[in-house]
């Protein structure tokens, strides 16, 4: 029997990670520990949380004491750290609370496990602390071409296929941090700690940074879900800038298919990019998405194009990324199992077939979170 603590799992990519987990591991333990924030549901979770190998707890990572109490109560051999602040927009307004909890409770878990982990006979055997982190902290890369080629062009950076790109350049696992946001610059940090907790005290550790991640259970504050559900309300849809910045794209299953081939065969102390080779600039996704939303619900497709506002753009908003998962996938053999059309398919199809969890969270005990973000677009 293995205990796995996996952070976070109430959100929108732990949610995913702890069904594949509880569903595939019938042997482990897993224990889900989340503070639900605004961003924790267990509506997320309400297919598995009978199982009997799935426990909840509701806690906060930077209660030092109580992961302690946590890590001798369960005995803890694995954890998986995907609890965190996420979103780029509410860093901008209150850097202090992403400092608070994607360093400050980073560091109160590695702490906790270190404690635990030395004082056992066989301290450090068969334990693992992989966090999970984003491409962010590469900083932005630029929308540059081959000479006499307009971007986007076909490369072959992608070890299955050709694939469109913004870039010659891409982030990889030997790319030099350069975080520019608040939210980039807290889990910049808190990699830096994860990583130093090896190399000082030999705990066993891993790092993956994946891409932006998109499907089911995403907060709506997010670009794909907040989109779908103004476009199916006929409300603006708000596009900062010029809504030219490239975003490379993951559907969220792949991540945790993903964490979970890293969390049995991953090397000890190295870093593994996450990306499907899929970059999109924002105005052609949300054009996707239109698209959908309107053929899905019956309306011409396009018909909702005029519902794509221009607003002011983002602060220190970062034009490019663009992931290179080449290492991922030749060493541990993992690739993305959809194409990009199907998972944007299956997305817009999930949330216009579960408005009523849309709806829970756009009213009632969310509406204040929400409004705040929201009510002076
Ligand atoms: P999310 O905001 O949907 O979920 C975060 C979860 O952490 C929530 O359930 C929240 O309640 C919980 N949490 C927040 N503060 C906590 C605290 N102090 N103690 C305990 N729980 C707390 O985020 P997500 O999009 O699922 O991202 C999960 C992780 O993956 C994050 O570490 C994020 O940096 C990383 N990541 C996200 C993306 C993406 O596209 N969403 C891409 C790469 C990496
Ligand atoms: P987001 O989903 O917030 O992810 P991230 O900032 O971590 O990449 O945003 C994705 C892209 O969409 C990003 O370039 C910002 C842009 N965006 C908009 O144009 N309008 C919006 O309302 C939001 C939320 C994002």
């Amino acid at each position: 029997m293995k205990n796995i603590l996996i952070t976070g799992g109430a959100g929108f990519i732990g949610s995913h990670v702890v069904r594949l987990f509880v569903n595939k591991y019938p042997d482990y333990h897993i224990i889900n520990l989340d503070k639900l924030t605004y961003a924790g549901n267990l509506a997320n979770l309400k297919d598995i949380e009978d199982k009997s190998n799935y426990t909840f707890v509701k806690a906060d990572i930077c209660d030092f004491s109580r992961m302690m109490e946590l890590f001798k109560q369960y005995h803890i051999d694995g954890v998986i750290h995907l609890a965190a602040e996420s979103h780029v927009d509410r860093s901008i307004k209150d850097p202090f609370t992403f400092a608070q909890t994607n360093v400050m409770g980073t560091l109160s878990l590695l702490q906790a496990a270190k404690l635990t982990w030395e004082a056992l006979p066989e301290a450090y055997e068969g334990k693992l602390f992989y966090h999970i982190s984003t491409d962010e902290v590469y900083g932005a890369l630029e929308l540059t071409h081959p000479e006499g080629v307009e971007p986007p062009f076909t490369t072959t950076a992608s070890s299955s296929e050709h694939h469109l790109a913004y870039g010659e350049k891409f982030f990889l696992e030997t790319t030099k941090y350069n975080p520019h946001s608040p939210y980039s610059a807290s889990k910049a940090s808190s990699d830096h700690f994860v990583r130093a907790f090896h190399d000082t005290y030999g705990m066993p550790v891993v790092v993956t940074n994946c891409s932006n991640n998109y499907g089911p259970y995403q907060f709506p504050e997010k670009l794909i879900p907040l989109f779908i559900n103004n476009i199916r309300h006929r409300k603006p849809l708000p596009v900062y800038g010029k809504g030219e910045n490239v975003r490379d794209w993951l559907y969220v299953v792949d991540h945790a298919r993903a964490i979970d081939v890293i969390f049995h065969k991953g090397k000890i102390a190295e870093t593994y990019n996450i990306g499907g080779f899929n970059e999109w600039k924002n105005i052609d996704i949300i054009k996707v998405v239109i698209n959908t939303v309107d053929r899905l619900l019956g309306r011409q497709e396009g018909e909702d194009l005029d519902l794509i506002t221009y607003v002011t753009d983002r602060q220190g908003h970062d034009m490019r990324y663009a992931i290179d998962s080449s290492k991922l996938q030749k060493e541990l053999g993992w690739e993305p199992s959809l194409q990009f059309e199907e998972g944007i398919e299956k997305t817009v199809k999930w949330y216009l077939e579960n408005q009523e969890w849309m709806d829970h969270i756009t009213s009632g005990d969310y509406q204040s979170y929400y409004d705040s973000m929201y009510k002076n677009r």
